[in-house]
């Protein structure tokens, strides 16, 4: 399968599926190419250093959020994937991008969705005081982290923890997870029910 993956930050989750794939030949997909909304992160690095090719799409290149949708889309879709994998993709897809991808699009997120959605959902899972978080691999849908839910790893929540410390152990969970899921929906192909979603093998 052909993966476009898209990136915000440092791309620690896009340099889990390069390793994987440099690793295993049977691995069943491959990055092609690497999109972000910003340049100078190391995400973009990371992709570069893999002799990737990459595309910068700016909001603030664009008159309108859906102008920048509708060119993140057809930037995306050069590369033809089969897959877009949003790994600490830090901006909420819009029309345009779910009617051309729809169904086919994976996101990470570092908590245990539905609980904690949005952009601080560690910091939120930390400031509740929840004992146990986690993270959610799910196919996007045109709300913000509600789409279905592929699969979910649990991370103890730890007494003295800041939300860094719990978002790093997070991300080590949550970079096998989503390399486990991305490896069997390329390989075993899969199908959406409603919210349901099954992986046959
Ligand atoms: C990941 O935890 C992702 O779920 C969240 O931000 C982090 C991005 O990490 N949105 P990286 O850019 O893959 O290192």
């Amino acid at each position: 399968a052909r993966l476009v993956v898209l990136v915000s930050g440092s791309g620690t989750n896009l340099q889990a599926l390069l390793d994987a794939i440099a690793a295993d030949p049977g691995y069943g997909a491959r990055v092609i190419a690497v999109g972000a909304d910003r340049d100078g992160i190391a995400g973009l690095e990371r992709a570069r250093r893999a002799g990737l090719p990459t595309f910068v799409v700016r909001v603030q290149d664009h008159g309108s959020r859906e102008e920048w949708d509708s060119a993140l889309a057809a930037a995306t879709a050069a590369y033809e994937p089969d897959l877009v994998v949003s790994a600490g993709f830090m901006k909420i897809l819009g029309k345009e991008f779910l009617a051309r991808f729809g169904g086919r699009i994976v996101n990470t997120h570092p908590a245990l969705l539905p609980s904690f959605p949005g952009a601080h959902g560690v910091r939120e899972a930390l400031g509740y005081g929840v004992k146990v978080t986690g993270c959610t691999v799910h196919f996007v849908d045109d709300g913000i982290d509600t789409g279905p839910i592929i699969a979910q790893a649990a991370v103890a929540v730890l007494p003295e923890d800041t939300e860094e410390a719990l978002h790093e152990r997070i991300k080590e969970v949550e970079r096998g997870l989503l390399v486990d899921v991305v490896g069997r929906l390329a390989r075993d192909g899969y199908r959406i029910e409603g919210r349901k979603v099954t992986i046959p093998s």
